[in-house]
């Protein structure tokens, strides 16, 4: 077989997920969910796995497991609301999947505390959540287990957000470590990062960086019609545009970078037809001219269109629990069966399949006969 042959056979898999530590909101929908909908219709993938990340949630929240407990419904509600479609997309939860763990346990030989301690996600985090001197050593290696989560499932492709991009390259690295030494076993997988730059992080209703639950910036996919109204009316703009006539600062004004995620040429024919454009329309605030209060209406109407099909297939949904519940233990059970198949080869590459077959008896009794 040629190469070009046998990389057009090689199976083109989805694996992601997310922490259940709250609910979902606009942040994650730009930033991976979207995406993860137009890969799963786009048909070209041959698995899609869709973690919901409760061990890696349990890295920070030992003492709380009633509210990762509680969570881990809401986010496959979060799921099913965006379009995530359980015949095409294997929704499951990561703590079920016992040959995680184990291959986790076989990864933590090849990384080093100084590569672990130099990943810039984790460096924050450690920082944001006090953890200087007493950080948990499991959420220390969490971006190892994230390793064993990509590789169980041979994900070729991995939609995230760009806080991941660390994971993904710590990944890659374990990939090709074990490969040099135990032979080719694992695939290295490629983030897909966002095509909008604001999509990749989405800055708070307030401006700050980052959409994030514990800033209270966000606004939620569950979130209803009066919600978003009031947290779009009461949104950070240009701090110095104070009249109407002001001109006005677009840059890290989160107003205009939610519209250049959201809105559409249909958007502005439909609300705002005086402008054909998300450009046209900034370059009125930026001359001056242009009040806050009607990007805002126009934002919220925006939000309002995407949100809705989202609260309707919810509805369905919580309507509907036991089906979601089937759909959890269905997706586990498919999830659970590919990564035993994974873990079943690093075994054998690893030389401690031993009792996959008669091999390592064979090969004793011989050693001993050639004595
Ligand atoms: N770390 C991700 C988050 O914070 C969740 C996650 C766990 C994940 N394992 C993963 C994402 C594997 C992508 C691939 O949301």
């Amino acid at each position: 077989m040629k190469t070009h042959e046998r990389v057009k056979k090689m199976k083109k898999i989805i694996l992601t997920g997310d922490r259940p530590t709250g609910n979902l909101h606009i942040g994650h929908y730009v930033g991976s969910l979207k995406r993860r909908v137009e890969l799963q219709n786009s048909n070209e993938y041959d698995e899609i796995y869709i973690m919901i990340a409760d061990a890696q949630a349990l890295t920070d929240n030992a003492e709380h497991p009633e509210k990762i407990r509680n969570n881990v419904m809401n986010i496959a509600l979060d799921y099913l609301s965006v379009g995530l479609d359980p015949k095409k997309s294997n929704l499951f939860i990561q703590s079920s999947i016992s040959a995680l763990s184990e291959l986790n346990m076989y990864y933590l030989n090849l990384v080093t505390v100084s590569r672990v301690q130099r990943n810039p996600t984790v460096k924050s985090e450690i920082k944001m959540r006090d953890y200087e001197t007493s950080v948990p050593v499991g959420f220390f290696t969490y971006p190892i287990s994230q390793a064993a989560d990509i590789t169980a499932f041979m994900a070729t492709d991995v939609p995230v957000g760009d806080d991941q991009l660390p994971m993904i390259e710590q990944t890659v690295e374990i990939v090709h470590k074990f490969n040099s030494i135990y032979g080719e076993t694992l695939v290295a997988p490629k983030a897909l990062l966002p095509k909008n730059t604001y999509s990749q992080r989405l800055m708070g209703i307030d401006g700050k960086a980052k959409m994030s639950k514990s800033l209270n910036n966000c606004i939620y996919l569950c979130d209803n019609s009066d919600e978003v109204r009031k947290k779009v009316m009461s949104m950070y703009t240009d701090p110095n545009h104070l009249k109407v006539s002001d001109p006005g600062n677009t840059k890290d004004n989160p107003v205009f970078a939610y519209l250049s995620c959201f809105a559409t040429e249909e958007h502005f024919q439909k609300y705002l037809p005086e402008y054909h454009n998300l450009d046209e329309m900034k370059k009125h605030y930026e001359r001056g001219g242009l009040g806050d209060i009607k990007c805002k209406t126009f934002l919220f109407q925006v939000l309002e269109d995407v949100l809705t099909p989202i609260r309707e297939r919810r509805k369905y949904f919580e309507n509907h629990l036991d089906e979601v519940y089937e759909i959890l233990r269905q997706g586990t059970e498919n999830a659970n069966r590919k990564a035993q198949e994974t873990l079943q080869k690093v075994r054998h590459a690893m030389k401690i399949d031993y009792f996959a077959n008669n091999d390592f008896l064979e090969e004793r009794k011989k050693e001993r006969k050639m004595n």
